[in-house]
Formats: structure tokens, sequence, C-alpha cells
């Protein structure tokens, strides 16, 4: 393993608390195996420090940061360019410094595509379930694939309305979750539901055809509750861990300007954290 020298590229990943965050070991797998010198670091940053912080990254010469949880929001209103991928979706993961100046993106409609075609899928109808950041950046993919029919459904039924205009999606109620499986091609849970410690999401899939794709961005556990019942149903399943290692690419690639891929090796190291 290469150690990173006085002219070592910095990046790393801002937080509230941040000490749960998988992106340190998982740009850090990266590093190693191109044998880049650069360094990857977590940033612990309260919510009243991330406007100063944000100032002084390009005069600290850190190429590039992650937002996560709960600067993502905030971040829009720092950063001095926003990409259309971060506005749409409300929100900004990935932040780049170029010439002094902040750019802000948003990764996450990337990486859901880039997981999502491993493996095939029609885009007739998806149905998505939840209406928070995760699903805004789930139907923004969805829409530039040009899936031919977005549902949106959520508990409160007014966040889904709130997000889904844009987005062409069309939002059906809670209690008509499982009938808006009817001839649906791609299922998607954006909910916190079957999470370790969250009751599984309870939906019934009797309606769903057994062509569909059923994911999860759910990754704690790898097989949730909904992706053990799709199996055992016979429908194609993905699992969510996926998503967030391909979310990471484009920010190592402006970075380290390296294009990583996600392999195994990275899978299983991450996994290992998890
Ligand atoms: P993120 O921004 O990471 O996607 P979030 O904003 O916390 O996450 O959204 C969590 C989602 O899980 C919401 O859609 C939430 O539904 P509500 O808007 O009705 O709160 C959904 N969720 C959480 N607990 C739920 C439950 N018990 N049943 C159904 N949906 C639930």
């Amino acid at each position: 393993m290469m150690l990173p020298t006085g002219s070592a590229i910095v990046a790393g990943v801002a937080g509230w608390p941040v000490g749960h965050s998988l992106s340190p070991a998982l740009h850090g797998y990266w590093l190693k195996k191109h044998e880049i010198n650069g360094i990857y670091l977590p940033f612990a940053v309260k919510p009243e420090d991330f406007q100063d912080f944000l100032k002084f990254l390009p005069r600290m010469g850190v190429k590039g940061i992650n937002v996560t949880v709960p600067h993502k929001e905030s971040a829009m209103k720092l950063v001095d360019i926003l990409d259309e991928t971060a506005q749409a979706i409300g929100a900004v993961n990935t932040i780049t410094v170029e010439n002094g100046k902040l750019h802000g993106s948003n990764t996450d409609a990337e990486g859901f595509l880039a997981n999502l075609n491993s493996k095939p899928w029609k885009k007739d109808k998806a149905v998505v379930i939840g209406a928070g950041g995760a699903a805004k950046a789930i139907c923004a993919a969805l829409k530039q694939e040009g899936v031919k029919e977005i549902i949106l459904i959520n508990r409160t039924k007014e966040k889904a309305e709130a997000i889904a205009k844009p987005f062409g999606a069309q939002v059906m109620d809670w209690q008509s979750r499982a009938l808006a499986l009817e001839a649906a091609s791609l299922l998607v849970n954006t909910t916190t539901q079957g999470m370790k410690g969250e009751a599984p999401l309870d939906l019934d899939l009797a309606m769903l055809p057994q062509s569909a794709l059923v994911t999860d961005i759910v990754y704690r556990p790898l097989e949730t509750p909904l992706l053990a019942s799709a199996k055992a149903r016979g429908h194609p399943v993905l699992d969510g861990i996926g998503m967030l290692l391909h979310q990471a690419r484009p920010g190592f690639r402006a970075w380290f300007g390296v294009d990583p891929n996600v392999d195994e090796g990275l899978r299983e190291a991450v996994l290992a954290l998890c």
C-alpha cells in the first residue's frame, strides 16, 4: 500500500455524526487498489459549523467531499455551482473544488441506475414506496431512463404529492399499495422499513407479476424481509448495497482521477463493516 506523501490528494466525507459512514472504507479500498497518492477522511462537522467548513475547503487544498446526514439539503444553498440533478433532487451528496469554487452534485440517481442496470428490468411501470430524499433520487433516475409509468406511494400521502410532479410520478394511496403492484415491472422500497431494528415493509406482493424486479435501498440487513419474500415468490431481486457503492464513483473519479470499478472485493470489504 502506498503511504500518502505531502502532495497527497485530500478528500473526505462530512457528516454529523460521521462515525457510521462507510465511505472512508469504500474510497480507501479504491485508493489502495489503484495505488493512488491520496487520502479520504471522515470529517465530523456539526450543522452550525458546516458553512465555515465549506468555506475553508478550497483554502485548505481539499479536492472534494461527500456530504451526508444532516448536511445534504443545506449544502444546496452553500455551494457556488449546483448541477441540474442535485437541484431536481433537492440535495447535494458530492462536492468538487474547482478553481476555488464549490461544485455541488448528487450522484444517488446515477448510483441507483448503475446498480439497477446490473440486472435486466423493464421500463414499463415502476412502483416506488416512500417519499424521502432517496425516493426523489430514484424517481429522477427512473424519469431520466424514460420509464413509462412511475407510481409513488407513501404512508403520508401529502409528502408524496409534494415531490411527485417534477418526475411525472402518479401518487396513489397507502391503502391501495397492494393493488398498485398490478402489471408493475419494478418495485423499489425507499423507506426505512425492513432495516435492522425496524418492522418489515407491510406490503402484500400477491398482485406483482413474477417477472417484476424487486429492489430495496436498505442494506442492513442485505436481505430485507421484502427481498426474502420476493425471492420466495420467484421474483428477481437486487439488494441495496450496490447503490451505495456506485454513487461513490463520480466523486472518486473527479478527485483522484481514476474511474473505479465496483467489484466483488469492494462489496465484501464494505459489507464486512455493515
Ligand atoms: P430518506 O430521506 O433517507 O429517504 P426519510 O426522509 O427519513 O429518508 O424517509 C423515510 C421514509 O420511510 C418516508 O417515506 C416514511 O414515510 P412517512 O413520510 O409517512 O414518514 C417512510 N416510513 C418510515 N416509517 C414507516 C412506516 N412505519 N410505515 C411506512 N413508511 C414508513
